[in-house]
């Protein structure tokens, strides 16, 4: 199965929706669904922007709370797909709200689906899903997820555990990024998703399937993030940087759309459902001690050295301590003071196959160390 098609990309740096309508228009679509997060679409005033710009079509706009994917709410949007029948879903808002429309556009063209079956179909890889109906459009409201850029659809069962869906039919067919929508983004959250994103680069640019069209989604990433982060998260509102960040995060979504994620992401998630912390926390808390154990390869110590230079630190063994500094400087302090241990069942098909990817295999060994040094008290 072909995971890698990419989405296609637009750019729109007016917040009308203007490139979305263009877009759809040209996907021969008239009978849209919107997907929206309440903050997003209160704080974008999302109403009046579709009304102005979608007036006479018959149209359906769906909001609600979506953190986290829960499945019972990927249930309930199935439900209003199936009724209403549109020929494209656009989801506005962060990685929650688009990564349910991805698995809810998929689910609706099976006759029925309830928490058994999705958890039968999440957690394989590649999931074995059925075709999408209609065309999916994602426009992030948050700077960091990159799923508008992938084929991943994360969940969340009722005891708040993850499941891991990946298909190319939950790719979205076009991504709009529109920088005013991340200007109203709360400075920690900021700081989380950027930390995600910079995760998604650099073990994307590690990894071992990583190719020179990863490399260069990978390094655009990253200079891009080097570039605006600071500024943005001082200055959620200065557009240029907002605009910066929001580039940087789907160029790495891309980057590990190619590439997949490495041992960081995969252990990140047991961190963050023990610890109740963000994805992108847990991610920020892993990365810098992955790296020092990525450098043991001497391949990859070779590659880093190259990245090194885009990022203005002297040389690859620089790099840990630059992941550091920006947990510093984003005031990203969270620190475990209880080892993290896994389950025997641990890890998910999907997350043998980042482990996988590591550059440098981690044994249980050497898992069981990674987890022990990130405890700090
Ligand atoms: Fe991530």
């Amino acid at each position: 199965m072909d995971l890698f098609r990419s989405a296609t990309v637009r750019v729109w740096d007016t917040p009308d929706l203007a490139g979305t309508r263009a877009a759809v228009e040209a996907f021969d679509c008239s009978r849209p669904l919107f997907v929206a997060g309440a903050a997003s679409a209160d704080a974008l005033n999302l109403g009046a922007i579709l009304d102005a710009r979608w007036p006479h079509e018959e149209k359906r706009v769906v909001t609600g709370n979506f953190a986290g994917s829960p499945i019972p709410a990927v249930l309930r949007l199935r439900t209003t797909i199936r009724q209403f029948a549109p020929d494209v879903v656009v989801a506005i808002g962060g990685g929650s709200v688009i990564d349910t429309a991805k698995a809810a556009s998929v689910l609706a063209t099976l006759d029925r689906a309830d928490a058994k079956d999705v958890a039968a179909l999440w957690n394989v890889w590649p999931a074995p899903v059925p075709p999408r109906g209609h065309r999916l459009v994602a426009i992030p409201t948050t700077a960091g997820t990159g799923t508008e850029a992938t084929p991943y659809a994360v969940l969340s069962d009722e005891r708040n555990v993850k499941l891991f869906g990946v298909s190319r039919e939950f790719q979205p067919d076009l991504a709009v990024l529109v920088p005013h929508f991340v200007t109203t983004v709360p400075r920690d959250v900021i700081a989380e998703l950027a930390m995600d994103a910079l995760s998604h680069a650099l073990e994307a640019f590690w990894s071992r399937k990583a190719t020179l069209s990863s490399d260069v989604s990978a390094t655009t990433a990253l200079a891009l993030l080097d570039g605006y982060l600071a500024n943005y998260w001082k200055s959620p509102t200065d557009l240029v940087a907002a605009r910066g960040v929001l580039l940087a995060a789907t160029h790495a979504g891309d980057a590990f759309r190619q590439a997949s994620s490495t041992a960081c992401h995969a252990l990140s998630f047991p961190i963050a459902e023990q610890l109740h912390s963000s994805h992108g926390s847990a991610c920020s808390l892993l990365l810098a001690n992955v790296a020092d154990i990525n450098l043991r390869d001497h391949v990859t110590r070779l590659k880093l050295e190259s990245l090194a230079a885009c990022l203005g630190i002297r040389g690859a063994a620089e790099i840990p301590s630059y992941i550091r500094q920006w947990r510093t400087r984003l005031r990203l302090n969270e620190e475990i003071e209880q080892p993290v241990h896994l389950s025997p069942e641990w890890p998910p098909a999907p997350l043998q196959e980042m482990m996988a990817n590591n550059p440098v295999r981690l044994e249980a060994s050497l898992v069981r160390d990674l987890l022990a040094s990130l405890v700090t008290a």
